[in-house]
Order: C-alpha cells, then sequence, then structure tokens
C-alpha cells in the first residue's frame, strides 16, 4: 500500500473522486454446524465521501457485520470493498492494521475502553505507537478534543468513574483524534438512554460534519433517520438505499 505525502492512501483512477467506499459483489457467509448461512449477499454500493450513511435492519440482519468488512476489521466471504480507491481485500493483515490506526474511526456500542488507561490515554492511543514525537502530538490533540467533547476536567480519569455518556464521549474523543476520513460507529447510542443518547449522537454528528468526514452508523435509532444523507435498509442479506429526498418524496 502506497501513502501520499499527507499520509492519505491516494485514489485509484477507477474511483470517482468523491466515492469513499465501494462495495463490489460482497458477500459474507457464516459457516455453523456445517451448514452456509448467508449474512451478506452481493451488496453493490457507493458511499460519497461527507455523507451520513445510516445502516438500519432488524437484530442479526448484518449491521455489524458490514461494519467491521468495511472497517477491515473482518474479512468478506467474496467480492470486495474498496476505501478510498484501496482493495481492502488485496491488503495483508499488517497492512490492514496499518490502514484502520491511520484512516478510520470506531465508536462501539459498549464504548470499548481500555481500563487500565486514563480518559487521556485512551483518547491519545491511536498515536502510542508513532514514537516520541508522535506520541506528544496524540496527546496534544487528545486533550483538544477532550475539551470538545466536555471532558477537559475529567483527562486523568479511568473509565469506571465515568458515566455511561461520559465514557461514549471519550470513545468519540478517541475515534476523531488522528483525523480520521471514515468514522464507522455501531449503535453508538444503544447502551445510554434517550437524553444521553440524543446528545452523544448531536456531538458524534456535528464533530465529523466539521471536519467533512464520512460516517457511516448502525443503529435501531429512529431518531437519527432524518438526520441522514443517505439510509441503507439491510433485509435478508440484501442493502436498499434510500436518500432522504426519495424519503421525503415518498407519501408515507
Ligand atoms: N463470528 C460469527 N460466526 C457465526 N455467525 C456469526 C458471527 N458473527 C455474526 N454472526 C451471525 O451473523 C448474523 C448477523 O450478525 P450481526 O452482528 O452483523 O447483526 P446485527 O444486524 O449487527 O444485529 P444487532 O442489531 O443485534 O447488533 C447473525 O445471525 C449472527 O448470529
Ligand atoms: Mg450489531
Amino acid at each position: 500500500m502506497t501513502l501520499t505525502p499527507a499520509g492519505m492512501p491516494p485514489r485509484a483512477a477507477s474511483d470517482r473522486p468523491e466515492t469513499v467506499v465501494r462495495l463490489h459483489n460482497l458477500s459474507k457467509i457464516y459457516q455453523e454446524a456445517g451448514v452456509d448461512r448467508t449474512i451478506l449477499h452481493a451488496l453493490n454500493t457507493e458511499i460519497t465521501e461527507g455523507d451520513f450513511v445510516v445502516l438500519l435492519g432488524k437484530s442479526g440482519s448484518g449491521k455489524s457485520t458490514l461494519l467491521n468488512l468495511i472497517g477491515g476489521i473482518d474479512v468478506p466471504s467474496g467480492g470486495e470493498v474498496w476505501v478510498r480507491g484501496i482493495n481492502l481485500t488485496r491488503l495483508s493483515e499488517r497492512e490492514l492494521t496499518l490502514f484502520r490506526r491511520d484512516h478510520i474511526g470506531f465508536v462501539f456500542q459498549f464504548f470499548n475502553l481500555i481500563p487500565t488507561l486514563t480518559a487521556l490515554e485512551n483518547v491519545s492511543l491511536p498515536y502510542e505507537l508513532r514514537g516520541s514525537k508522535g506520541q506528544k502530538e496524540g496527546q496534544k490533540r487528545a486533550q483538544k478534543l477532550l475539551e470538545k467533547v466536555g471532558l477537559a476536567g475529567r483527562a486523568h480519569t479511568y473509565p469506571d468513574r465515568l458515566s455511561g455518556g461520559e465514557q461514549q464521549r471519550v470513545a468519540i474523543a478517541r475515534a476523531l483524534v488522528h483525523e480520521p476520513f471514515l468514522i464507522l460507529a455501531d449503535e453508538p447510542t444503544g447502551n445510554l438512554d434517550e437524553e444521553t443518547g440524543s446528545s452523544v449522537l448531536e456531538l458524534l454528528l456535528s464533530l465529523t460534519r466539521d471536519l467533512g468526514r464520512t460516517l457511516i452508523m448502525a443503529t435501531h435509532n429512529p431518531e437519527v433517520v432524518p438526520l441522514a444523507d443517505v439510509v441503507y435498509h439491510i433485509h435478508e442479506g440484501k442493502l436498499v438505499s434510500e436518500t432522504q429526498a426519495e424519503a421525503k418524496a415518498q407519501p408515507r
């Protein structure tokens, strides 16, 4: 994998400039007791840079599976995932790890903070393996982001002393600290009460919009639908998309 001087992966000539994610015949099949279960079947779509994309679908429909494939956490059974012109299916494990570390931000339902690290250390984690200069830069950025998420005063607090909403705000800061061009959020409000969930959602949206980044969010929260640029429904292994313009045009 080659990186441009700015550290961003170059785009392939075949990708339109505004495409950030492209799925090509993407499939995921799990084997269970010797039987194949097709979770995602030959998905094809393109996601435009800067969009807020919402993934809807009932429990078990494959939302997390799809996010994990786009983020290079999991590997497809067939087809390809292209992110910014890079075919993730062609990367080695090490290249994938670096790709994730440098370009993707993850926000999970259960926050996934490291309990033995303070809020500040959790947020600066993406900089941990970048040498002492990188680590210093990471700390500076982490402190700034903790301010942005309203937790400047809790920088040296450990996760078990933070509320769920506070932990998720730390996780959002961690997901954004290295300015990834793609943020993947898997039910980020799923473990929070309604009011806390709304404020966390608002924060995540405004920070990603401010940075002009692409956000793909799997959720059961209907509150997010009117805010999305594109809504995908996963149903029986297929992806059906709906832009907000189409959604509004349809009589309900
Ligand atoms: N490692 C695995 N091995 C076998 N089956 C799996 C594995 N991971 C997920 N599955 C199955 O794939 C299907 C899709 O799971 P997934 O977690 O993507 O659903 P989801 O839409 O995120 O659901 P939820 O809304 O409950 O989070 C489920 O039936 C699940 O049991
Ligand atoms: Mg899930």
